[in-house]
């Protein structure tokens, strides 16, 4: 059998970091991954540019039963730490918005980095953990290429989001293994989907991008959203889709930052013959202004015929739109997994399960899920870090 200090299940974004940071340690470490390549998320990340941290990675970004879980392994390695690094492999970045830095170049870059900060480790592609157990003195991993003894054990392999490129839940099933507790899983950072009645509107829309602000149980944010075939996406739905539920119905303000009926009666008395969809298309894209007239039966009509009633309830379509979706893509399409190993089994400074000395979880398997725009590569190298230095 052969034997490592620190096995390392997963390369991806938060195992190969954990290698780096665990040889600086002096430790024997070997990764094993069953995809053909690491770094396949990264590679995929950020359009294919990587949006590798923001400069904004505080706890009140992350979603988890425990919301202060996340403050130490963050505070201690920072967004700040990981741009050093960055700027020392001599990678060109920039900041887009909101604190999100990407990768000038290709995405790939970050993992080329990673598995330079890793060299000295043993990393073994195309290869697949059947079982898992501990005989006493450590953990037994058990393969079609053979049986793997290490001291330590870092699980990194992932959520369930995207298994096409190959992430499964076999990190969730170890945990219940060795006795730790789950939170239940979701897809997060998800397009919505929506009936037919939604869709109607919908899908003529389709690649139709407005600015919208939408609230939902804590969650706030103003940003794009783009009208698919399927239902709503863009980065605003994305990030709400980690707040809401099942059975839940959204409120979107198409026209954030504009009273749209004050507006419509402001413009009514020197309108002349203007209709009531070009007035409005002032505030909205003109599909979207023409397609809500359409909707509420006033494709042709005159703004200056309009009563205020009706100007009143243009503008609470617009700026209090409501809509209930029927579900969302699910993992095919999510960028993340909500959910996962329960932060009150992990002890928050290391990353180790309480009650398994030895026994680690780091980046997306753990209960602690980043709103989109960085946050969640911050979480993969600061809990990575955490766990790889203890
Ligand atoms: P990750 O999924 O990266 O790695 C898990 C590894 O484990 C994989 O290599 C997988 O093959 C392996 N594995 C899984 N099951 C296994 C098994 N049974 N046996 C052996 N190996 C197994 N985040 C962000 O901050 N900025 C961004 O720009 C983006 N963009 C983005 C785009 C898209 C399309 C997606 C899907 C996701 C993002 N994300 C993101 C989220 C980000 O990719 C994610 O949070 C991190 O990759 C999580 O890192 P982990 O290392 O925990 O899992």
């Amino acid at each position: 059998m052969e034997q490592v200090d620190l096995l390392i299940l997963g390369a991806g974004a938060a195992g190969l970091f954990c290698a780096g940071s665990a040889l600086r340690q002096g430790r024997r470490v070997m990764v094993i991954d069953h995809a053909r390549d690491p770094g396949e998320k990264i590679r995929i990340s950020g359009g294919g540019r990587c949006n590798f941290t923001n400069l904004a990675s505080a706890p009140d970004r992350f979603l988890s039963r425990n919301p202060r879980f996340a403050a130490s392994a963050l505070a201690r390695f920072t967004a700040s730490d990981f741009v050093s690094l960055v700027d020392r492999a001599g990678i060109a970045w920039h900041e887009k918005t909101q604190g999100q830095l990407f990768c000038d170049g290709k995405a790939t870059q970050i993992t080329r980095m990673l598995l330079d900060r890793m060299r000295g480790a043993d990393l073994r592609m195309q290869i697949r953990p059947q079982s898992v157990t501990h005989d006493g003195n450590g953990f037994v991993v058990n393969t079609e290429q053979g049986a793997i003894h290490a001291a330590q054990l870092v699980v990194a392999t992932g959520g369930k989001s995207i298994p096409k490129i190959g992430a499964t839940g076999i990190a969730y099933d170890i945990a219940t293994r060795f006795g730790l507790r789950l939170v239940d899983t979701r897809a997060g950072l998800v397009p919505l989907t929506f009936a037919e009645q939604e869709l109607a509107l919908c899908r003529p829309l389709a690649g139709v991008s407005v600015k919208a602000r939408i609230s939902h149980r804590g969650g706030q944010f103003r940003d794009a959203l783009l009208f698919t075939h399927r239902g709503l996406s863009g980065p605003v739905i994305l990030q709400i889709s980690s707040f809401w539920q099942p059975g839940d119905s959204l409120q979107i303000d198409l026209a954030p930052g504009h009273d749209v009926a004050a507006d419509l009666k402001a413009a009514r008395s020197g309108a002349g013959r203007a209709s009531v969809s070009s007035i409005l298309g002032r505030s909205l894209p003109t599909r979207l202004a023409a397609a809500i007239c359409e909707e509420m039966g006033l494709a042709q009509a005159r703004l200056a015929d309009q009563p205020n009633t009706r100007l009143d309830a243009i503008g609470a379509r617009v700026n209090r739109w409501q809509v209930r979706p029927v579900g969302t893509e699910g993992y095919r399409t999510a960028e993340v997994t909500l959910g996962g190993v329960d932060t009150r089994d992990l002890d928050a400074r290391s990353m180790q399960a309480r009650k398994v000395p030895g026994l680690f979880f780091i980046g997306e398997c753990v209960d602690v899920t980043g709103w989109l725009g960085g946050y969640n590569f911050q979480w993969a190298w600061a809990s990575a870090d955490a766990a790889g230095r203890a």
